[in-house]
């Protein structure tokens, strides 16, 4: 029997949607903080396949998700890459930025293999307790992840990335590509160990012009959706280019990702023409609905419940759930999707 999310990803207008929320396994849930206090910091967690799954299977306890999301980070790419990475108590993730060829050829692909050895570790505990639910693995897409390598941390702006990609293209281009193949070669072990389905997170393609985001959103997703593919024929992606808005379209149709996330902004009736109708859509409630709870939490869900029925689709949020969020609130959420 194919599990629920797979359906939808596969064209079918499953109904009710199946559900999962981006960061549902996080510091919103108490036995997450229990975990996470007795990991000690956040890459020992991600680096302790027992602790790992179980974070990844927490939420599925308490509601009945139709996926598990691997517990990991999309900067575990970059640290298995040899770039340091720390997560500064409090203020979120701190790498020495990367700004010359010199911080480009000190990346070492060599690594990735024995680095990523105890998140696949993760992925097979995982699998093994997921029952009927789908395990979705996922990474970073490249655009995203150099935005960190060459940061060094978020930022507004994301100044020092974007004058490296229109003022250095070469340089740019040849970190895109090391990030490129390496995120391949994540995901394809991510499949080989068990993910059923993969996610790329592309939280900051909005910060590009059209022209660049072509260059290095559009493209490069399609460069890593077109070799799983060929290995993995039966394996779903889905795409989140966050900010993307009227570049949807493109991305939808040249990507050829299984299903589109799409973002808080985005009006489900766009996404809909904007998207082919073989393509599932995924998303979008405002996080910050789910924090408020109540009425405007029952009005935001019924619209878009009400634009997506009839077509393939996948509830979630259109950003990751916050630290506030109270976990009744959820709970909440997952009975009225159910009951529509
Ligand atoms: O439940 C899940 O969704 C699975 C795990 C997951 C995490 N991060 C765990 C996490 C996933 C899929 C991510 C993706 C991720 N990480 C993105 C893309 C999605 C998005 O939110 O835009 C990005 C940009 C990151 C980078 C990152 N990781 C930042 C900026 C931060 C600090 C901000 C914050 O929320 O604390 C993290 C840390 C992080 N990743 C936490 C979790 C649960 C909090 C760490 C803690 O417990 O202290």
């Amino acid at each position: 029997m194919t599990k629920r999310l797979q359906r939808a990803l596969a064209g079918e207008a499953v109904w009710p949607p199946p559900v999962w929320l981006m960061r549902q396994a996080g510091r919103y849930l108490p036995e997450y903080r229990e975990v996470r206090a007795r990991a000690g910091d956040f890459i020992s967690l991600c680096t302790a396949p027992a602790l790992a799954a179980e974070v990844t299977l927490q939420p599925l306890r308490r509601y009945e998700m139709d996926a598990a999301i691997l517990f990991s980070d999309i900067l575990m790419l970059p640290w298995a890459l040899g770039q340091g990475l720390r997560f500064a108590e409090g203020e979120g993730p701190r790498l020495p930025p990367i700004r010359d060829a010199a911080g480009v050829d000190a990346l070492d692909p060599s690594r990735l293999a024995s680095a990523i050895a105890p998140i696949l570790e993760t992925v097979r505990l995982v699998r093994a307790g997921v029952g009927d639910a789908t395990l979705i693995g996922f990474a970073g897409s490249p655009f995203t992840v150099a935005c960190y390598m060459v940061e060094g941390q978020g930022t507004k702006e994301f100044a020092h990335v974007r004058r490296m990609a229109y003022g250095q293209p070469r340089l740019f281009g040849q970190l895109m590509d090391i990030v490129t193949a390496a995120t391949i070669e994540y995901l394809a072990a991510q499949i080989v160990a068990g993910a059923e389905v993969v996610m790329l997170f592309d939280s900051w393609a909005g910060v590009l012009s059209p022209h660049l985001f072509h260059t290095h959103v559009t493209l490069p997703t399609k460069r890593i959706v077109d070799a799983l593919r060929t290995r993995f024929p039966d394996t779903k992606i889905i795409g989140f280019p966050r900010g993307a808005g009227t570049l949807l379209a493109g991305y939808a149709a040249e990507t050829g990702v299984s299903a589109v996330a799409i973002d808080t902004g985005v009006d489900p009736a766009f996404a809909i023409s904007a998207v082919p109708g073989n393509v599932a859509l995924q998303g979008n409630l405002d996080p910050m609905a789910l924090v408020a709870g109540g009425d405007a939490l029952a009005r935001e869900t019924n619209g878009i419940l009400d634009a997506m029925r009839g077509r393939p689709y996948v509830f979630n949020l259109g950003h990751g759930i916050v630290p506030e969020t109270p976990p009744e609130h959820v709970a909440a959420l997952m009975r009225h999707i159910r009951s529509h």
